[in-house]
C-alpha cells in the first residue's frame, strides 16, 4: 500500500515533491463519536475505549464504543438510505461522482490535518502519511468519481424475437471492516467504488486507528451526501466486526486484516445471509533479484519493501531470493541500508520509521526475530528494541535463511528482512511459489524472458518488475490463494460492488 500513483517511488519521497509542510501542533480531536445518518451519537451501552499515540504511549482520547445495538442502529440507516425512491437512489449518476470529487476536494483542503491525525494515531511518519496515505486517498476518490456515470450492463445477442440485456446495479449495504496499518487508505479503497456504485455503506474503523475514518464522517456530512449513506461504527473485532460480518441487511463485507479474521468473516457470511465478501489478507511476498540486476536499484526497492511503514504491509518484501554471485554483495547493501535507517518522532520530517503499532504485534516481531536467531539465521544487525519507551524495533537483517525457519515461512509484519540464496530460476519459482499466500512479487532483472517467465509463473496478485510498492488507483490489486479473495482499485473493483441483473423481453412476434 505504498506509492499509489507514484508520489513516493519504492517508499522515498519523490525527489521534485514540494516541500512538507509542517503538521498542525496541538490538534484538537473533534469527531469521537459514532456516525449514523449524518449525526454523531453516544454508544448504546454507554461505553467508550481509548486510543493511542504508540510513539508516546500516551492516550489521545476515548471513542464510543459501538457493538451490535450500534451497528443494527447503522445497518437500519443504510439500509433506509438505499430504499427505492430515497434520495441516493434518484440522484444521478453523475451527481454521485460530484459528490466524491468534492470529498477528494475537502481531503485536499485538511490534508495536512488528517495527516497529522493519522500520524498520531499510527506512529507512521507525516512525511508518509501526507505523501503516501492522503495521494492515495485522493487519487483512489478521483478515479471512482469518474466511474460513477460510466458503471452500465450490455445488450446480449440473442434471437430476432428478443431482446436481452443487463444491469449493473448497486448490491445494498455494505459493511467495510479495515486495518491499523493504512487507515484512511484502506476505508477508501473500499469506500470510493462502493459509493460510485450506488451503495451505501456501514464502516468499523481498527480499534487501535479510528481517529481518521472518525474525521471522514464530518467530511462526508459538509459534502452533502444523504443521510445515511456512509455511518461509521467504532468498536472492536469480536463485537461490532463479527455483528457487521454475521448481519441479515448487510449485502456485501469488504475487509483488510489477518488471514484468520479473513476466514471468520467468510464463515459468518456463510453462516448468515451469504454476503458477497472480498478479502484483503496477508502476504509472504517473494522479492527475487537475479544476478544481472541493477544492484543499486534492487537493494534499494528489497530495502524499502520490507521497512517501509515499520514493515507493517500485506506487501512487504518479507523473502528476498538473491542469485548465488551476487549474494554476499547483495547482503553486504542491505545491511548498510538497513542501518542508516532514520528511526524517530514521527512528526520529524527526516524520520523514516516509527514505532510498531501496539504492544502485541511489537511482542510477535520480537518473538519471531528470536526464533530466526535460534534456528540458525545469521542476525546481521538489529534484532533488538530501541529504548524503554514506545514500541520502536531496530531494522533487522537475517542472512542464511532457509524456507523451512518460522521467519520465512510466517507473517512478521516488522522491520525484519530475511535474505535466501538461489541458484536456478526453476528453483526460485518453486521455492518462491511454496506458501500459502499470494499477494505480490517483485523481479529484479534486466533480461525480459527471465522477467516475463517470472511474471508468468508466480503465483500472485501483483508482479513488480524492477519497482516495488508500484500502486495505482487505475490497477486491481489484491490476492491469489489464502491472500484473499477479489480485487481493489481499478476497472475489476467494480464488478465486486455491482449485483448483475439480466432482463428479458420476449417480443409479440404478432403482425402489427
Ligand atoms: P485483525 O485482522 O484482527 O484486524 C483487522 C480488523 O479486523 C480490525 O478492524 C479488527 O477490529 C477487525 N476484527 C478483528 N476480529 C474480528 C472479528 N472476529 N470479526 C470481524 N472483524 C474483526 O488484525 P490484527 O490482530 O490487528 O493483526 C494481526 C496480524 O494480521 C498482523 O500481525 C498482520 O500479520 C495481519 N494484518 C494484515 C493486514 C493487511 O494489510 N492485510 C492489516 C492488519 C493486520
Ligand atoms: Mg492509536
Amino acid at each position: 500500500m505504498a506509492a499509489v500513483n507514484g508520489a513516493v517511488e519504492n517508499g522515498q519521497p519523490d525527489k521534485k515533491l514540494p516541500a512538507l509542510p509542517r503538521p498542525v501542533g496541538n490538534l484538537e480531536i473533534r469527531h469521537t463519536k459514532i456516525f449514523i445518518n449524518n449525526e454523531w451519537h453516544k454508544s448504546m451501552s454507554g461505553k467508550t475505549f481509548p486510543t493511542h499515540n504508540p510513539s508516546t504511549a500516551e492516550k489521545i482520547c476515548d471513542v464510543e464504543e459501538g457493538d451490535k445495538p450500534d451497528v443494527d442502529k447503522a445497518v437500519e440507516a443504510a439500509k433506509a438510505a438505499f430504499q427505492r425512491g430515497s434520495l441516493w437512489r434518484q440522484m444521478d449518476a453523475l451527481s454521485r461522482g460530484r459528490l466524491l470529487h468534492k470529498l477528494a476536494d475537502l481531503i485536499e483542503r485538511d490534508r495536512v490535518i488528517l495527516a497529522t491525525l493519522e500520524t498520531m494515531d499510527t506512529g507512521k511518519p507525516f512525511l508518509h502519511a501526507f505523501f503516501i496515505d492522503l495521494e492515495g486517498c485522493i487519487k483512489t476518490l478521483r478515479y471512482y468519481a469518474g466511474w460513477a456515470d460510466k458503471v452500465q450492463g450490455r445488450t446480449i445477442p440473442v434471437d430476432e424475437n428478443v431482446v436481452c440485456f443487463t444491469m449493473h446495479e448497486p448490491m445494498g449495504v455494505c459493511g467495510a471492516i479495515t486495518p491499523w496499518n493504512f487507515p484512511l487508505l484502506m476505508l477508501v479503497w473500499k469506500m470510493a467504488p462502493a459509493l460510485c456504485c450506488g451503495n451505501t455503506l456501514v464502516i468499523k474503523p481498527a480499534e487501535q486507528t479510528p481517529l481518521t475514518s472518525l474525521y471522514i464522517g464530518s467530511l462526508v456530512k459538509e459534502v452533502g451526501f444523504p443521510p445515511g449513506v456512509v455511518n461509521i461504527v467504532p468498536g472492536y473485532g469480536p463485537t461490532a466486526g463479527a455483528a457487521i460480518s454475521a448481519h441479515q441487511n448487510i449485502d456485501k463485507i469488504a475487509f483488510t486484516g489477518s488471514t484468520e479474521v479473513g476466514k471468520l468473516i467468510k464463515e459468518a457470511a456463510s453462516k448468515s445471509n451469504l454476503k458477497r465478501v472480498t478479502l484483503e489478507l496477508g502476504g509472504k511476498n517473494p522479492c527475487i533479484v537475479c544476478a544481472d540486476a541493477d544492484l543499486d536499484l534492487a537493494v534499494e526497492c528489497a530495502h524499502q519493501g520490507v521497512f517501509f511503514n515499520q514493515g507493517q504491509c500485506c506487501t512487504a518484501a518479507s523473502r528476498v531470493f538473491v542469485e548465488e554471485q551476487i549474494y554476499p554483495e547483495f547482503v553486504k547493501r542491505s545491511v548498510e541500508y538497513a542501518k542508516k535507517r532514520l528511526i524517530g518522532d514521527p512528526f520529524d520530517a527526516k524520520t523514516e520509521q516509527g514505532p510498531q503499532i501496539d504492544q502485541k504485534q511489537f511482542d510477535k516481531i520480537l518473538e519471531l526475530i528470536e526464533s530466526g536467531k535460534k534456528e540458525g539465521a545469521k542476525l546481521e544487525c538489529g534484532g533488538l528494541a530501541i529504548g524503554d519507551r514506545g514500541l520502536f524495533i531496530k531494522p533487522t537483517v537475517f542472512s542464511e535463511v532457509t524456507d523451512n525457519m518460522r521467519i520465512a515461512k510466517e507473517e512478521i509484519f516488522g522491520p525484519v528482512q530475511s535474505i535466501m540464496k538461489f541458484k536456478s530460476i526453476e528453483e526460485v519459482i518453486k521455492r518462491a511459489n511454496n506458501t500459502e499466500y499470494g499477494l505480490t512479487a517483485a523481479v529484479f532483472t534486466k533480461n525480459l524472458d527471465r522477467a516475463l517467465t517470472l511474471a508468468s509463473a508466480l503465483e500472485s496478485g501483483t508482479v513488480w518488475i524492477n519497482c516495488y510498492n508500484a500502486l495505482y488507483a487505475q490497477a486491481p490489486f489484491g490476492g491469489f490463494k489464502m491472500s484473499g479473495n477479489g480485487r481493489e482499485l481499478g476497472e475489476y473493483t467494480l464488478a465486486e460492488y455491482t449485483e448483475v441483473k439480466t432482463v428479458t423481453i420476449k417480443l409479440s412476434q404478432k403482425n402489427h
